[in-house]
C-alpha cells in the first residue's frame, strides 16, 4: 500500500492511501507554533535585494508537519531532485506546506523563490506566461518558453507552482525547462502527479491523530495531534472561550477522525462551534455526511469527506446566504466588495445584508477574506470551496445568468477604469485592474465561448489596452484581440471593432510588428473615417505616424503625426495632443535637431504632468535623457533618467524594463563607469533583449557607440564577467546599481576602488588640479591644445563633473586615498 509521505518517483505510484494515525511528536519535534500578527494580503509579495522571494504570508496558524516539512526540504536541497510534487485529495494542504516548506529554504536558492499560484489559470497556454511575468519578463519577440529556459538557465532559482492539476497539459513545458534549465528546481503542488520523467512524487498525509480512539490520552496532551491543534486554534477563532476539556476531547478527536485529519474540513467544522456544540455536531457528522455526499460516490473516499463537509457547511446557511455563495463562484481571483455586490446582490438587499452575509461566509470557513493591498477587504474561495460553489450554482439552474451579470459589471467598471489611466488616478487604477486581472480575462473567456457575446470581449479588451502595454500583458493582450478580432460576427457596433482594431495596432507596434500594425492601424481608420469619429482618427493617425517612423519613412511620419497633432488640438484635447507632439520629438531627435527634439519632449512633459499622466511622462523624461546624453549633457541625462526610473516604479510599468536599462547602461558608459555599464547592458540583454529590435537608427547607433566604448575600456575577461554578472540580476538590483551614485570611481569586485581615467588622463588631471590651463597643458605634454582640451572633457565625463575645481578636488582626495 502507498504510504503517504513518501517520496517516489511518479511513474512507480500505486494506487490508495490510508488513514495516517501516528503518536505524536516529541515536543523538541513540535513545529514551532509562530503566529504572523501583521494581516497580510493575498496579493502582498516581498521582494528582497538581491534575490526574488515572492511567496505570500499566510494569516492563520499553521500546525504540525514536523516530518513533512523536513522531508520535503531534503528533497529539494538533493540535486538530482529538480521537480517535487505534493500530491493528495483537495483540502488536504498541499498549498501551505508548500509555503510553509519554502520559508527555511530562501538562503539555499541564491536566485530566490517565486510563488505562481496557478489557481486562477484556466489555459494551460497562459502558464509560462504567468511564469514570466512572476520573474518580471515582459517582452516576448519570441516564444515565451525559450525566453524563460533563456533566463532561468543560469540560475539557481526555486519555481513553486501551486495548484498544478488545472493546466496538467501544461507539464511537458515544465519538462522543457528542467532540461534547460540545470540549477532550477521545481515545488509543485497538484492533485495529480504531473507524470514527466524529472519528477518525484511526495504524497501528503492528513494531519495526525490519537492512533487508539479508545485510550486517548489527556486533554493537555491531545493538542500534541495537528488535526486537534487545529481544530482548536479555529474553534476559538470563532468563539474565544472554546476549551478542550475532558468533557469534549473525545467528540472532537471523533469529529477530527471522521473528518479523516483533514484540514479543509476540519476548519470548516471548527467554524461552527458557535452554533453546534461538539457532541450535536458529532453526532451529526455521524449520520449526515455521508447523505451530503450524494452524488459524488465515484470521487475518492477523503475527496468525498471534504465534499460532505462543505455541503454540510452549505446546509446550515440561510438561504439567502446559499445564494450569495452559489453566485460568487462566478468569480476568479476573488470579489471587492463592490463587485461582489454589483453582481450578487438583489436589487432590494442592502449593503449592510450583504455584508452580514459575506462575513457569515467568512466566519463559517466558507469564504476567506483578506485585504488588497489598499486595505480594502477581498473575499475568495479556496479551489474545492470553489468547485463546489459552483456546482450548486449549475444545478441551480444559475451559472448563465450570473455569468451575465458578472459580464455586465466587470465591462462597466473596466470603462470606469480607462478615462481614469489618464489622469492622477492612473496607478490606483493600474493596480485594481491587477488586483481583478483574472475576473476580467474571465469576461474575455466567456465572450469568445459564448455566441453573440463577442461585443462585450472586444469591449472589455479595447479598454484594456493602456494596462496591458504599462503592465506587460502585450503578448496576452494581443492574443485576446486577435482572437476576438477574428471571430467578430455582423452585430459587432463598427466603433466598437475600430477601437479593438487600434489597441491591437499599438500593441503590435510595440511588438515590433510593424507590418500588422499599419494593417490594423489603417483598418481602424477607415472605419472612424466612415463614422466621422475624429479622436478616432486623430489616434490612428498618430499610430501610423510612429509606424512610419519606425519603418524610417520621415516625411511621411511628419505629416501623420501633424495631422493627428492638428486634429487634437481642434478638439482641444491636451492629453492626446501630448502623444502627438512626443512623436514629434523622436521625429526631431531622428533628423538630429536635438534643440528642437528637446523643445517638444518638454512641452509633452508639461502636459503629462499636468493631467496626472505618470507614465507617459516617465517616458518622454527618458526620451529628454537620451537627447541630453547625445548633447553631452550627462549631469541633466542622470536627472532625467533618475525621474523617469521614479515614475516608472510609481506605476509599475513593466516598460520600464526597456528603456530604463539601457538609458542607466549607456549612461555609465559615458561616465566611464565600464565595468557597471557591461553588468548594466547584460541585465538589458537578459530582462529584455527584444528592446533593441525596435530601436530607431540614432538610438541604434548611441547603443553600439556606448557599447563599444565600454568593451574597450575593459579587457575581454574583464567584459564577459560584468556581463554576466548583470545577466543574473534581478530587475530592481539591476536599477539600483545603475541609479547608484556617479562616483568617479568603481568598486572592482574584491572592494578595492579603481579609477577608471587613462594614464594620459590622470596626468592631464593632474595638472588641472596644479592649477594649469588647457595651453599651458599642452605645453607642458607636448600635445596640441586641441587634444588637451578634449582630454579634459573626458576626465569631465567620466567623472561626472562640471568643473576643473572638481577635478582639482578629486586629485587630490584621490592622491591621498
Ligand atoms: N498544517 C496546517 N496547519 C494549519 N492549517 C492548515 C494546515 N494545512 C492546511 N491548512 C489549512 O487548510 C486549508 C486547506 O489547505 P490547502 O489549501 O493547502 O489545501 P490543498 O491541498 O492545497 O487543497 P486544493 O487541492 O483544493 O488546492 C487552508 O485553509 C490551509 O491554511
Ligand atoms: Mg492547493
Amino acid at each position: 500500500m502507498r504510504e503517504a509521505g513518501q517520496v517516489r518517483r511518479a511513474k512507480d505510484r500505486r494506487a490508495g492511501a490510508g488513514t495516517r494515525l501516528e503518536q505524536p511528536g516529541s515536543p523538541r519535534r513540535s513545529a514551532p507554533r509562530r503566529r504572523i500578527t501583521q494581516t497580510s494580503s493575498r496579493a502582498e509579495l516581498s521582494e528582497s535585494a538581491g534575490k526574488t522571494n515572492l511567496v505570500p504570508a499566510r494569516a492563520t496558524r499553521f500546525f504540525g508537519r514536523d516530518t513533512e516539512l523536513a522531508d520535503v526540504r531534503e528533497q529539494l536541497l538533493t540535486p538530482d531532485v529538480r521537480l517535487l510534487t505534493l500530491t493528495g485529495p483537495p483540502g488536504i494542504g498541499k498549498s501551505r506546506l508548500a509555503l510553509e516548506a519554502t520559508r527555511a529554504l530562501r538562503e539555499k536558492f541564491a536566485n530566490g523563490i517565486v510563488f505562481v499560484d496557478l489557481t486562477p489559470i484556466r489555459d494551460p497556454a497562459l502558464v509560462a506566461h504567468a511564469i514570466a511575468l512572476r520573474l518580471g519578463l515582459t517582452r516576448f519577440s519570441r516564444p515565451v518558453v525559450e525566453q524563460l529556459t533563456h533566463f532561468l538557465r543560469e540560475k539557481r532559482l526555486l519555481l513553486l507552482l501551486d495548484n498544478f492539476e488545472h493546466v496538467v497539459d501544461a507539464s511537458l513545458m515544465v519538462a522543457e525547462l528542467l532540461g534547460a534549465c540545470p540549477s532550477l528546481s521545481i515545488l509543485a503542488t497538484s492533485r495529480e502527479p504531473l507524470r514527466i520523467d524529472w519528477e518525484r512524487e511526495y504524497l501528503v498525509p492528513p494531519l495526525t491523530l490519537p492512533a487508539d480512539l479508545g485510550h486517548l490520552p489527556e486533554a493537555g496532551r491531545l493538542v500534541a495531534y495537528s488535526a486537534i491543534a487545529l481544530f482548536v486554534d479555529r474553534a476559538r477563532a470563532v468563539h474565544p472561550r472554546f476549551v478542550l476539556d475532558r468533557h469534549n476531547a473525545r467528540t472532537v478527536t471523533e469529529i477530527c477522525s471522521r473528518l479523516d485529519g483533514l484540514p479543509l474540513a476540519i476548519e470548516m467544522a471548527a467554524a461552527l462551534v458557535k452554533a453546534l456544540s461538539p457532541q450535536a455536531m458529532s453526532e451529526r457528522l455521524a449520520h449526515g455526511l455521508m447523505q451530503l455526499t450524494a452524488g459524488a460516490r465515484n470521487l475518492p473516499e477523503r475527496h468525498q469527506t471534504l465534499r460532505g463537509a462543505i455541503a454540510w457547511s452549505y446546509s446550515l446557511l440561510k438561504p439567502d446566504e446559499q445564494k450569495l455563495f452559489r453566485g460568487l463562484a462566478v468569480f476568479v481571483g476573488g470579489a471587492t466588495l463592490d463587485a461582489a455586490k454589483a453582481v450578487c446582490a438583489d436589487h432590494d438587499a442592502g449593503e449592510m445584508d450583504l455584508f452580514g452575509a459575506l462575513a457569515s461566509l467568512v466566519d463559517k470557513s466558507l469564504l476567506r477574506q483578506e485585504p488588497q493591498p489598499d486595505g480594502q477587504p477581498r473575499y475568495y474561495f479556496l479551489e474545492s470551496i470553489r468547485e463546489f460553489a459552483l456546482e450548486q450554482l449549475i444545478s441551480a439552474g444559475d451559472l448563465h445568468r450570473m455569468q451575465q451579470r458578472h459580464a455586465a459589471h466587470f465591462l462597466f467598471w473596466v470603462q470606469q477604469a480607462e478615462p481614469a489611466l489618464d489622469t492622477r488616478e492612473q496607478s490606483l487604477w493600474l493596480n485594481r485592474l491587477e488586483w481583478d486581472h483574472d475576473n476580467l480575462r474571465e469576461v474575455l473567456r466567456w465572450s469568445i465561448a459564448e455566441p453573440g457575446r463577442r461585443e462585450t470581449g472586444l469591449r472589455v479588451a479595447g479598454a484594456l489596452l493602456w494596462f496591458w502595454w504599462i503592465r506587460g500583458y502585450m503578448t496576452e493582450g494581443t492574443r485576446w484581440l486577435q482572437t476576438l478580432l477574428a471571430r467578430v460576427d455582423g452585430d459587432v457596433e463598427p466603433a466598437v471593432r475600430a477601437k479593438a482594431c487600434h489597441a491591437a495596432a499599438f500593441l503590435a507596434y510595440r511588438l515590433g510588428d510593424l507590418q500588422e500594425a499599419q494593417r490594423l492601424s489603417e483598418q481602424s481608420l477607415l472605419v472612424w473615417r466612415q463614422l466621422g469619429d475624429t479622436p478616432g482618427i486623430a489616434q490612428a493617425l498618430n499610430n501610423l505616424g510612429r509606424v512610419a517612423l519606425s519603418q524610417h519613412e520621415y516625411a511621411l511620419a511628419q505629416s501623420l503625426l501633424q495631422d493627428a497633432l492638428a486634429l487634437h488640438q481642434q478638439l482641444g484635447d491636451r492629453a492626446e495632443s501630448a502623444y502627438a507632439i512626443n512623436g514629434l520629438g523622436e521625429l526631431a531627435r531622428i533628423n538630429g535637431d536635438l534643440e528642437q527634439a528637446r523643445a517638444l519632449y518638454e512641452e509633452a512633459l508639461s502636459i503629462w504632468k499636468e493631467t496626472g499622466n505618470t507614465e507617459m511622462a516617465a517616458v518622454v523624461l527618458f526620451n529628454l535623457a537620451q537627447t541630453a546624453m547625445r548633447q553631452r549633457d550627462l549631469h541633466r541625462a542622470r536627472s532625467c533618467l533618475g525621474e523617469s526610473v521614479q515614475l516608472h516604479k510609481e506605476v509599475s510599468s513593466q516598460y520600464l524594463v526597456n528603456c530604463s536599462l539601457v538609458g542607466l547602461a549607456e549612461l555609465a558608459a559615458h561616465e566611464g563607469r565600464a565595468r557597471q555599464a557591461a553588468r548594466l547592458f547584460g541585465a538589458q540583454d537578459m530582462l529584455s533583449e527584444a528592446y533593441r529590435e525596435t530601436m530607431n537608427p540614432p538610438d541604434q547607433a548611441a547603443y553600439d557607440a556606448s557599447m563599444t566604448m565600454t568593451r574597450a575600456a575593459l579587457t575581454e575577461e574583464e567584459f564577459a564577467a560584468a556581463w554576466s554578472e548583470g545577466r543574473s540580476m534581478t530587475l530592481a538590483q539591476a536599477l539600483d546599481d545603475g541609479l547608484s551614485s556617479p562616483a568617479e570611481v568603481e568598486k572592482d569586485p574584491h572592494g578595492k576602488r579603481k579609477t577608471t581615467l587613462t594614464r594620459r588622463e590622470q596626468e592631464v588631471a593632474a595638472l588641472v588640479a596644479q592649477g594649469l590651463s588647457n595651453r599651458a597643458i599642452a605645453t607642458h605634454l607636448f600635445i596640441a591644445e586641441r587634444t588637451a582640451e578634449t582630454h579634459v572633457e573626458n576626465i569631465l565625463n567620466k567623472l561626472g563633473f562640471h568643473s576643473r575645481a572638481q577635478i582639482a578636488a578629486w586629485t587630490s582626495q584621490h592622491r591621498s586615498a
